[in-house]
């Protein structure tokens, strides 16, 4: 039988394993489309799959990857068929469900996105779940009547992936963005991709959380969370609104009530991996139109292939990644 390559992480009593192996369609896990994957990415939790006690992957042996973007081989579900461009992202994919670490995945129809007319294959993965995340925060904040002129957007942990795309979506829509980060060695990237202004992380947290401080952002899309969320939190103007998506910094946020009291400001919840597919193929839609961001190429930090993963995957989990790491297969 036709062998195919996969990154297969493994855990046997006290050993622990990451490496290429060839794999067999048998070995794929059940589902109603074949997915000949042409590129992935990697997001934290992938890297967290790829180490011992990442506390992500539920069974051994597994092909990590929650991202992935190809051609349908083959479908067993009508809204599918062979040669369609698809997208693949969230659900039990690279956490329970074999993932993009693959040339080949059988995904379930119901989980798959038909790629949007305006983007392409290696742009819907330059974007992954770090775009979309990015985006499904801009949607919300946008719902909750965040606007250009209600005032300045900061973006936490804007060098990451989630922070990346919120910064190049944020002033495509023609927000002013300012970036908080701790790389300052990384200004020209923040502006080249949209940022109006930088802050660093200390700006926004110096160690003291307050129950209320001056009042310097209209909005915030934080994906790093813990105590530099309660910071933040107590900045947000009068009415604003904080949508939170990530744990970088902790999951522990030690805020008072005061900024939802005083200053009615709402935090919004961001999650990609359960989001309904109405507003899953509503976000996509956008991503591939108005939020489409103009420096896709600038977001991408290194395309790497598979037998370059195990060494890629652990940057993210010392905080070093800079914008989207792209996987070729
Ligand atoms: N809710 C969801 O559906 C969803 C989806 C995707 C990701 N996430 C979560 O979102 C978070 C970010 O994901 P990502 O893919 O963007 O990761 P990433 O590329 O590693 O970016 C995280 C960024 O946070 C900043 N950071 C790191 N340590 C920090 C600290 N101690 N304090 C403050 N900032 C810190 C860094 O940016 P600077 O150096 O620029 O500050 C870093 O680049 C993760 O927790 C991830 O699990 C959630």
């Amino acid at each position: 039988m036709q062998t195919f390559n996969a990154l297969v992480v493994n855990k046997e009593e006290e050993q622990f394993s990451v490496d290429i192996q060839q794999l067999t369609l048998n070995d794929l896990p059940e589902g109603e489309v074949l997915i000949r994957v042409q590129y992935s990415g990697v997001n934290y939790k992938d890297s967290l799959a790829a180490i011992p006690n990442g506390n992500i992957v539920k069974n051994y042996p597994f092909v990590p990857g929650i991202d992935l973007a190809g051609v349908v081989v083959s479908s067993e579900d009508p809204r599918f068929k062979e040669g369609d461009e698809v997208i693949a992202t969230s659900y039990e994919i690279g956490v329970s469900h074999f993932g993009g670490y693959s040339e080949y995945a059988r995904i379930p129809a119901q989980w798959i996105v038909p790629l949007p007319t305006g983007l392409t294959l290696k742009e819907a993965m330059t974007i992954g779940t770090a775009g979309f995340t990015a985006a499904l925060s801009v949607l919300r904040l946008e719902d909750n009547g965040v606007t250009p002129e209600k005032g300045k957007v900061l973006v936490a942990g804007a060098t990451g992936g989630v922070g990346s795309f919120a910064v190049s979506i944020l002033s495509k829509l023609g927000f002013e963005v300012e970036a908080s980060t701790g790389k300052e060695s990384e200004a020209a990237y923040l502006k080249k991709i949209g940022a109006a202004s930088m802050v660093s992380r200390e700006e926004v947290y110096d160690g003291k959380i307050r129950a209320l401080g001056k009042q310097k952002w209209a909005a915030a899309v934080d994906p790093v969370g813990g105590e530099p969320l309660a910071s933040l939190l107590s900045q947000i103007q009068y009415g604003g609104s904080v949508a939170v998506s990530g744990l970088t910094a902790g999951t522990s946020v030690p805020t008072s009530v005061f900024p939802f009291i005083l200053r009615g400001v709402n935090l919004l919840g961001i999650d990609s991996v359960y989001c309904d597919m109405e507003t899953r193929l509503k976000v996509w839609n956008r991503l591939a139109a108005d939020f489409k961001p103009a420096y896709l190429e600038e977001v991408i930090q290194r395309e790497v292939t598979l037998n370059e993963l195990p060494e890629v995957l652990p940057t993210l989990l010392k905080g070093q990644a800079r914008g989207r790491i792209l996987v070729k297969l």
